[in-house]
């Protein structure tokens, strides 16, 4: 058992525990098998809600996924049975005012939510529960959402006199359209697993206990294409959502730039010969 520090954007998180590929945190676990990293909110008792220290490690966990070579793709998911997160930690709201609030939400898009958007390893949530609040905006950062039957989506914070602060309302009128959109924010409505796969919010519905198989069974079809490409996938379909870039022009320049890389020759040479490409992420 060791313990360690990792310093980021001026704060200190302490790793408890590195064993096996496993790193355990105050609040996640950290697990990487297959070049497959597995992130795990766990507060169980509080439903995995996102508190200062949920928001801090899971920005070191996510600079570390970004950074590691080892690691090709992640996982984010919930502990327990019954919650992938639900919600910001309430508890932290009562001694906010407008700065704090301000500050809370811009630090938890700047740490933790653009963060995932923009990673350029595929980061995909497995929802095994309860995806409220800053839950289902955890969800929607992440590049695509299975879910398991038992899971429930909604952007609840109209109920405390509050709307979404981790990029809510941008992120689910981009994946539900603005009408459900709209109706989901001022209500404050729950639905569940299978409206959200209608609504397209979530891509796959799968039993809790096949979960994770499904998410890293897809996974590890991205992690055998070449990185390079699936990165510059990534880049090309948010510019959609960047008011600052021209998605098509930003799409021909990736698609220029992959013909000088090795992945690109062999992929090609590799369907000529009738053979499996060997990616090496060049
Ligand atoms: N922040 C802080 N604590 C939370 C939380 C949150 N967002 N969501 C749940 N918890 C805590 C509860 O306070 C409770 O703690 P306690 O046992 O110390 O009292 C524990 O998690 C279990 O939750 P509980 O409400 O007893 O479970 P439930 O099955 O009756 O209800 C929910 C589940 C998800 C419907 C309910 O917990 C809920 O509405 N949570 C808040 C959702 C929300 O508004 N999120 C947006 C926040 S901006």
């Amino acid at each position: 058992m060791h313990a360690s520090s990792a310093l980021f954007a001026g704060h200190i998180t302490t790793i408890l525990t590195f064993e096996k590929n496993i790193f355990m945190y105050s609040s996640l676990i950290v697990q990487t098998e297959d070049h497959i990293c597995t992130i795990t909110i766990n507060r169980p008792d509080k439903l995995n809600a996102l508190n200062k220290t949920v928001i801090e490690e899971l920005g070191a966990a996510i600079d570390d996924v970004n950074k590691n070579p080892e690691i090709r793709s992640a996982i984010i998911t919930g502990s327990g049975p019954k919650a992938f997160v639900a919600g910001a930690d309430i508890s932290e709201f009562t001694s906010l005012s407008a700065n704090g609030g301000k500050g809370l939400a811009q630090k938890g898009q700047d740490l933790v939510f653009s963060k995932i958007e923009q990673s350029t390893k595929p980061i995909i949530a497995a929802v095994n529960g309860f995806a409220l609040g800053g839950g289902c905006e955890l969800a929607m950062s992440c590049h695509f959402r299975v879910a398991s039957d038992n899971a429930k989506f909604g952007q609840p914070e109209v109920n405390l006199g509050l709307i979404p602060g981790y990029g809510g309302t941008q992120r689910l009128v981009q994946l539900i359209g603005k009408g459900r959109a709209m109706e989901l924010l001022m209500t404050g409505n729950m639905i569940d697993a299978s409206t959200a796969l209608q609504y397209g919010l979530v891509n796959h519905v799968i039993s809790q206990e096949e979960l994770l198989n499904k998410t890293k069974a897809i996974l590890a079809i991205i992690n055998s294409k070449a990185p390079l490409a699936v990165a510059a996938c990534i880049k090309a379909a948010n510019a959609v959502f960047d008011e600052t870039k021209n998605g098509l022009a930003l799409e021909i320049e990736l698609f220029g730039k992959l013909f000088d890389t090795s992945d690109a020759k062999e992929g090609t040479a590799a369907f000529l010969e009738k053979r499996k490409a060997n990616f090496t992420g060049k």
